[in-house]
C-alpha cells in the first residue's frame, strides 16, 4: 500500500476512541510507521505528502493510544525521543560556506552615513564609474544569520554563520520554520543553485510564552529574542524546535541571478513595513532622512520581531563588484544602528529580594510603560553602589532603556523632574523575609540567617530542583512556594519525605493527582543523578555547572578510596585543599567557602539525611563523555611521566583522545617522560608535538585533569612499564 493509501486508511479510524478499536496493536504499529515516513518526507525530502493539520491529527492519535495503553508503547514510537534519531541529527555537522558570510560596518549618525557615501563615490570615480550609487534600505533584523541553499528550487541546506567561513548545518531545524518555503517559486526562472542570506528570529510574543513556561518550570528565562532563537535553533530535538514558532526573513541573494529576480519574486519572505520610506534612492539626504525617521523606528520597534536598525545597500551589481570588501565587511552595504530606545517613568516603590546566598537585591517598581513593544514595570537596582552612583531616589523620574534585553536598565535619573517627595533609598536594616539583622560586606548587603530565613530556604530549594541541578521536573517555583509556605518542606532533604505525605499533598492548591505523582517520581529519580548535579545543586558560592563537572571528573580520576561511606569520601574530597586547588578553576576562595559550608552543623545534617534517603554521593564513571579539547586527538607515550602508563592512557581516553601504541604520521602529540624509549626519536622524525611532562601538556590543555603526581609512590615495576 502506498504511504498515502495507508495514511487515508488510518485517518478513517481517528474518530474512534482507542479503547473501542479492535486491532489496536496493528493500528498502533501502522501509525508509527506512517508518522516516521511522513517525518522523512517532510524533513529529509522536503516533500510533505499531507498538510500539518493532518500530521498533527495522526500524532495526537498516537499519543492517545499510548495514554490508553501504556504497555503498548514501543521504543520506536515517534513520541519517544530516541525514535527521532533516524530523522533528527545527533549532533550538527560542520559545513563550509560557499560565499563567506561577512558582517556589516555600523554607522550611528548622519555624518557616518554621509562619510561612507563620499568614500564609495571616490572609490567608484577612481574606477571611472561616475553614476551616483543607488541605494536600497532594508530593516536590520536582530536574530541569527543563516545561509540557505535551494538546489533545483528545493531547500537543501541551512548553515549558521559560524565564523563566516564554516558554520553548523541546521537544515532539519530550519525546515520546521513555517514561513520559509521548502520550494521556490521559479515559474519564469529556474536557478540550479540559489544561496540566500536570512535571519532566524523568535517573535516577541513567542518569547513571552516560552519564558512564562520556563519560569513555571523553574528554568531561567531567555534574556532576549536573539538568545532564545539561538538557543532554539541549536537544539538537537527537532520536535521542540518545531513547537517554538521561529520565523525567518531573507535579505540578500549571494549567487548570481538575473537582474529582475528578487527575493519576493522567488517567494522568499521579507519583512514588509507600511512605511513609504524604504524605497530605492540615489539621494544620500533621502537615505539619512529615512534613517532618522522616528516614525519608522517606532513601527519597527513595535513589530512582533526585533529589529535593531536599518541596512543601506548599493543596488548596482557592477558598482558592488568594484567596491569589493575589506577582510570583514563588504563595502557595498552599511548598517545604521538605532539608538537604544528609552522612555521616562517613575519609581513607585522599592522591593528587596533575598537570594539563595542571602544577598539582598534592591528592585525598583515602576509606573508601567511601553518600551519597544513590551510593558515594563520593574527594573533591578543591582546594589547600593549602583543606587548611590546614579543618585536614584524613591519617586524619582528615571530614563530606562532596553537594548535588546528584556530586563530594562536605569540609564539616569531625570533630576530636572525630581519630585518634591523624592526620598533617598535607605539601606534596609532587617531582612524582608525573616526580619533578621542584615550585615554589610563591601557593596553587598546580606541576611546572615542562612538556615532560618524562609526566602533563602525557598531559593535554595528552587535552585536544587532546577534543570541545571537535580532536574526535578514538575516542581517549578510556584510549587516550591506552596510547599514551603504550608510547612511541607524546609530544606532540600525534606523533598525526600514528600512521598510520606502523598495524600495531604493532594489537597494543596494546584497539586492535582498527576502533579503529585510526577513530583514524587522525579524526586525518587533524582537520587541517582550524576554527581555534578548534586554539587551544583548544593549551591556553593562560585561553583556552577562547569566547575561542578570538573570536580566530579577530578574525583573520578582520583580513584578515591571506597572503604569510607560515599558521603565521607565526598566530604573529605571537598575539604582537601590540596586536591581541590589542583582542579582547574578552583582557587583559595572556593576552598574557603567549601570549608565554611561543611563546618556548619545544619549543612552536615542535611547532607547526612540526603545520604540516608539514598541520594548518591559518588561520581559516576558511566557519565556521557564531554566534548573536550582533546576529543578524537591521537596521542602516544614514552618514558616515565610520574603516573602509571595505563592510568594516563585511561584518563586521556576518558577525555576522548585516541591512543596510538607507536607514534604514527597521524599522531597529534606525544608525552615524552624521563628515560624515553626509541619511540621518542620516531616522534621527532615524524614532527609530532612533544610534551615533556604532564604539567607541560596541561599548559596547553588545562581542561584535562590528572590526579596529583607523587614521585615517591612510584615503584620500580611501574617505572618499567613506561617506554
Ligand atoms: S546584509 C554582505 N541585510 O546584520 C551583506 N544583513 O553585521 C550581508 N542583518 O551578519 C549582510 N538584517 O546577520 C544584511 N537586511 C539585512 C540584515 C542583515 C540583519 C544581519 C546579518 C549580518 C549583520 C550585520
Amino acid at each position: 500500500m502506498s504511504l498515502l493509501d495507508l495514511t487515508r486508511s488510518l485517518q478513517s479510524h481517528l474518530t474512534t476512541p482507542p479503547d473501542q478499536l479492535e486491532d489496536i496493536s496493528q493500528i498502533y504499529d501502522q501509525l508509527i510507521e506512517v508518522i516516521i515516513r511522513h517525518n522523512q518526507r517532510y524533513y529529509q525530502e522536503s516533500d510533505p505528502l499531507i498538510v500539518d493539520y493532518e500530521y498533527d491529527q495522526l500524532f495526537d492519535y498516537l499519543k492517545k493510544i499510548e495514554k490508553t495503553y501504556p504497555d503498548l508503547i514501543s521504543p520506536s514510537s515517534p513520541t519517544q525521543r530516541i525514535a527521532w534519531q533516524d530523522v533528527v541529527q545527533d549532533q550538527f555537522k560542520k559545513a563550509t560556506h560557499e560565499y563567506p558570510l561577512l558582517s556589516l560596518e555600523n554607522s550611528y549618525d548622519a555624518d557616518d552615513i554621509r562619510d561612507r557615501h563620499d568614500r564609495s563615490v571616490r572609490l567608484l570615480t577612481k574606477s571611472e564609474i561616475t553614476d551616483e550609487p543607488v541605494y536600497i534600505i532594508q530593516p536590520k533584523y536582530d536574530g541569527i544569520s543563516v545561509a540557505l541553499t535551494y538546489t533545483d528550487g528545493k531547500l537543501t541546506h541551512a548553515i549558521t554563520r559560524g565564523d563566516g567561513y564554516t558554520g553548523d548545518d541546521i537544515t532539519l531545524n530550519v525546515k520546521t520554520i513555517t514561513n520559509l518555503p521548502h520550494t521556490l517559486k521559479t515559474k519564469d526562472h529556474k536557478p540550479k543553485t540559489l544561496i540566500v542570506r536570512g535571519e532566524i528570529m523568535l517573535p516577541k510574543s513567542e518569547l513571552a510564552r516560552i519564558n512564562t513556561e520556563r519560569e513555571a518550570a523553574g528554568e531561567p528565562p531567555f534574556a532576549n529574542t536573539r538568545n532564545a532563537a539561538s538557543g532554539t535553533i541549536k537544539l538537537l530535538d527537532t520536535s521542540i524546535v518545531r513547537s517554538r514558532k521561529l520565523v525567518c526573513y531573507t535579505y540578500d541573494i549571494l549567487t548570481e541571478i538575473e537582474e529582475w529576480v528578487t527575493l519576493e519574486s522567488l517567494g522568499l519572505p521579507t519583512y514588509q513595513t507600511t512605511h513609504h520610506a524604504l524605497h530605492t534612492t540615489h539621494d544620500i539626504d533621502n537615505v539619512i532622512t529615512t534613517c532618522l525617521d522616528e516614525e519608522l523606528q517606532r513601527e519597527l520597534e513595535s513589530a512582533d520581531v526585533d529589529f535593531d536598525g536599518l541596512v543601506i545597500k548599493i543596488v548596482d551589481q557592477i558598482q558592488r563588484d568594484v567596491l569589493g570588501s575589506t577582510d570583514h565587511h563588504p563595502r557595498r552595504a552599511i548598517a545604521y544602528k538605532y539608538p537604544a530606545q528609552q522612555v521616562t517613568t517613575q519609581i513607585t516603590s522599592i522591593d528587596y529580594q533575598v537570594g539563595r546566598t542571602g544577598i539582598i537585591t534592591p528592585v525598583a517598581n515602576l509606573a508601567p510603560v511601553l518600551l519597544s513593544g513590551v510593558t515594563i514595570s520593574r527594573a533591578s537596582l543591582h546594589n547600593f553602589d549602583f543606587i548611590s552612583q546614579k543618585d536614584i531616589r524613591l519617586h524619582d523620574t528615571v530614563r530606562i532603556q532596553r537594548s535588546g534585553e528584556v530586563i530594562p536598565y536605569i540609564v539616569r535619573v531625570v533630576t530636572e523632574a525630581r519630585p518634591a517627595d523624592a526620598t533617598p533609598i535607605q539601606k534596609p536594616t532587617h531582612c524582608p523575609s525573616c526580619d533578621h539583622h542584615l550585615e554589610y560586606d563591601d557593596i553587598y548587603i546580606y541576611c546572615p540567617n542562612t538556615h532560618g530565613c524562609p526566602a533563602q530556604r525557598k531559593e535554595r530549594i528552587i535552585h536544587y530542583v532546577s534543570k541545571q541541578c537535580m532536574d526535578i521536573d514538575g516542581l517549578g517555583d510556584k510549587y516550591v512556594d506552596v510547599l514551603v509556605d504550608n510547612g511541607f518542606i524546609e530544606n532540600i532533604a525534606d523533598l525526600y519525605t514528600l512521598h510520606e505525605k502523598d495524600r495531604t499533598l493532594r489537597s494543596l492548591p494546584g497539586f492535582a493527582d498527576k502533579r503529585v505523582e510526577q513530583i514524587i517520581d522525579q524526586v525518587e529519580q533524582s537520587k541517582s543523578r550524576e554527581l555534578w548535579r548534586l554539587i551544583n545543586g548544593l549551591g556553593f558560592p562560585s561553583i556552577g555547572k562547569k566547575l561542578a563537572k570538573e570536580i566530579e571528573q577530578a574525583m573520578i580520576n582520583a580513584a578515591l578510596e571506597t572503604s569510607n561511606s560515599q558521603l565521607e569520601t565526598f566530604v573529605s574530597y571537598l575539604t582537601n585543599s590540596e586536591r581541590l586547588t589542583a582542579i582547574y578553576g578552583v582557587g583559595e576562595t572556593i576552598v574557603e567557602w567549601l570549608q565554611h559550608f561543611f563546618d556548619q552543623p545544619e549543612n552536615r545534617e542535611v547532607l547526612s539525611r540526603l545520604a540516608d534517603y539514598g541520594v548518591s554521593f559518588s561520581p559516576q564513571t558511566t557519565n556521557q563523555k564531554p566534548q573536550t579539547s582533546i576529543s578524537n586527538i591521537h596521542f602516544s607515550l614514552t618514558g616515565s611521566l610520574g603516573l602509571p602508563r595505563p592510568q594516563i592512557v585511561e584518563i586521556l581516553e576518558w577525555y576522548g583522545a585516541i591512543f596510538d601504541d607507536t607514534p604514527k604520521k597521524t599522531t597529534d602529540f606525544m608525552l615524552v617522560g624521563d628515560k624515553p624509549g626509541s619511540k621518542s626519536a620516531k616522534a621527532e622524525e615524524l614532527w609530532i608535538t612533544i610534551y615533556h611532562s604532564i604539567s607541560d601538556f596541561q599548559i596547553y590543555y588545562p581542561d584535562v585533569i590528572f590526579p596529583e603526581i607523587k614521585k615517591e609512590e612510584q615503584s620500580p615495576q611501574q617505572m618499567g612499564l613506561f617506554g
